[in-house]
């Protein structure tokens, strides 16, 4: 069976754009392939969340994957911190990464360049492309060293697919380009090269309510499994539209289009249908429309976030999934370390 391996950051509460981009699709594979799925409480670090919420983050996300569905029996969930072997492995890798090339990295100087609008109070487009002044801000070197760490996370599994969102490409294309440097190097196949996961139907792109873009956690523009009837309805409702069609079956704008797209994820195809014609012939009512996607959403999320609650507070069983997780995952994490350091020369007095 080959492996499929993906993280998630515990960083809030996980929104529609993690269920149908995501989640979902963990759920319908989890009898094919030889799933590993963690929480990388290591990387939410690079944010420094308070102590406090540290722990509950991690909680949060863990309740909210068992909550939709993910099956302890059939797949490894576990917690990233749980498996000291992934940061052995991210100083080995550490050694082989270059400075240049994670410096290049999009992620990486996109978040430098917010840093920098930020700590000079101008806007985003302010700061020059290649601007090397890096006074005032504090850049942590885990931030830059962030796509190792991912890469320690895959390799260490020896993962064959890790299913990841558009953002994440150039991450995944590094863990390949360490696990052949390092297979070169050291002259053994130790690591597999890991390759995206298509779930088949093509990535989907779960747009914002703000009109434009995807929803996502810091964009503020997101619906939550853990979202209450009200407040999806309120959020729904409060979804940026235009002054309607005035002219049949002319083109949408984006954040009508986008009204449809979550409509496609959550409600019959009927429904759709119903609308989509509505549009065309100009007798289309927002009101109405908004309506009926919150319901729908609703139909989709309220069962979820039913059992989110009684599985957080369940201290016995999610130790029990947490430590049989940690257990499997470090018995896979120490194989494959023990063939790295062989391959690099440690070995035991
Ligand atoms: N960087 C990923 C994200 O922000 C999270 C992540 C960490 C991950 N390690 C990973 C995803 C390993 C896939 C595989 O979404």
């Amino acid at each position: 069976m080959q492996t499929v391996l993906s993280g998630i950051r515990s960083t809030g509460h996980l929104h529609l754009g993690n269920y149908f981009g995501a989640l979902r699709n963990f759920v319908r594979i989890q009898d094919d392939y030889n799933c590993y799925y963690f929480i990388a409480d290591l990387h939410s670090l690079t944010t420094h969340p308070h102590p406090d919420d540290f722990h509950a983050n991690v909680r949060t996300i863990l309740a909210e994957y068992l909550a939709a569905g993910l099956d302890p029996e059939k797949v490894t969930i576990f917690v990233q911190s749980d498996v000291p072997e992934v940061s052995e492995l991210y100083v080995l890798l550490n050694m082989i990464s270059y400075k240049g090339e994670l410096e290049r990295t999009t992620t990486f100087k996109d978040k430098v360049r917010l840093a920098k609008a930020k700590a000079r109070n101008v806007r985003l487009e302010d700061v020059a492309e290649d601007d090397h002044n890096d006074e005032g801000i504090n850049i942590s070197a885990g931030l830059l060293t962030y796509p190792v760490l991912m890469a320690a996370d895959i390799l260490i599994h020896r993962a064959d697919f890790v299913p990841v969102g558009k953002d994440q490409e150039q991450h995944l294309e590094y863990a390949r380009v360490l696990a052949r440097r390092f297979n070169n190097m050291y002259g053994e196949e130790v690591f597999t090269e890991p390759r995206a996961f298509n779930f088949g139907s093509g990535l989907i792109k779960v747009p914002g309510l703000d009109g434009s873009g995807k929803m996502g956690k810091s964009e503020g523009n997101g619906i939550y499994l853990y979202d209450d009837e009200k407040t999806i309805t309120k959020k729904v409702m409060k979804a940026l539209t235009d002054s309607g069609p005035v002219e049949p079956n002319s083109p949408m704008p984006e954040c009508i289009e986008n009204l449809f797209t979550l409509m496609a994820l959550v409600s019959e195809p009927s429904t759709v249908e119903y609308f989509k014609e509505k549009w065309n012939d100009c007798s289309i009512r927002y009101g109405d429309l908004k309506k009926q996607l919150a319901a729908d959403i609703c139909k989709v999320t309220l069962p979820i976030r039913e059992r989110i609650d009684a599985i957080y507070n369940d201290d016995a069983y999610l130790h029990k999934v947490v430590s049989e997780g940690r257990d499997k995952a470090r018995t896979s994490a120490s194989a494959t370390l023990a063939l790295a350091r062989k391959a690099m020369g440690f070995k035991v007095f």
